[in-house]
């Protein structure tokens, strides 16, 4: 399996290998939030925020957000656009998102997921959805594109969309679960919209 630490996501981009940053927020997303179904604002937590696109699409629309990457060029380069567009209602800090649960447990309204599921090893995705669980306040929501694709290997890990379901739903309930059909077109097929708040 590829090398999945801190070190090496932080390798990456400095070399300019971050084939996954689209330069601009995600789609589904942007066209989430200029719909019917648009979530209230709120506090939301962006886990494995990169450059912070989705993040800053979310400030902009007047949620406050912090976005977490364990990647020290990918918090300065999401500091920076956020300086230069002068949003005060966003932090981007650097952490492991396995360390938040005692910093920020019961501290969001919403956590928003954009290929950081596919990025870590498959075998923590357990682990990830109580992460979840234990850092949203009682009914909040993720909010989520997940990348489900089916090959082999990864980052990006593939999943298949019921396993997406297996791994939330004991203690989600499903809001909205749907193939996205803004994806750009690399990723066209393979995306699901995804809304799952922390049942009663
Ligand atoms: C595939 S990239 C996606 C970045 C961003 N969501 C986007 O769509 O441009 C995965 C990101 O998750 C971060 N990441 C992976 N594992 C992490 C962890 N355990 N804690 C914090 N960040 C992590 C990586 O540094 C990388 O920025």
């Amino acid at each position: 399996m590829s090398d999945l630490s801190s070190t090496a996501w932080e390798q990456r981009y400095q070399t300019g290998d971050a084939p996954w940053d689209l330069g601009f927020p995600a789609p589904p997303f942007v066209n989430l939030l200029l719909s019917s179904e648009a979530p209230k604002t709120g506090r939301i937590a962006v886990f494995g925020c990169g450059g912070g696109h989705d993040a800053l699409l979310f400030a902009e629309a007047g949620f406050e957000v912090v976005g977490f990457d364990f990647a020290q060029t990918a918090i300065d380069r999401a500091n920076a656009k956020a300086h230069a567009r002068e949003i005060t209602s966003i932090q981007f800090l650097k952490r492991d998102i396995f360390d938040l649960e005692a910093e920020f447990a019961n501290g969001f309204d919403y956590v928003l997921e954009h290929t950081c599921f596919c990025a870590i090893d498959p075998e923590l995705r357990s682990r990830y959805v109580q992460l979840i669980h234990t850092i949203l306040k009682p009914q909040g929501q993720l909010i989520a594109i997940f990348y489900a694709h089916g090959r082999s290997g990864g980052p990006p890990f593939g999943v298949k969309p019921q396993e997406i379901l297996d791994y939330f739903e004991p203690q989600f309930d499903r809001i909205l679960f749907q193939p996205a059909t803004d994806s750009i077109d690399k990723r066209k097929g393979d995306e699901y919209l995804a809304i799952f708040q922390v049942r009663k």
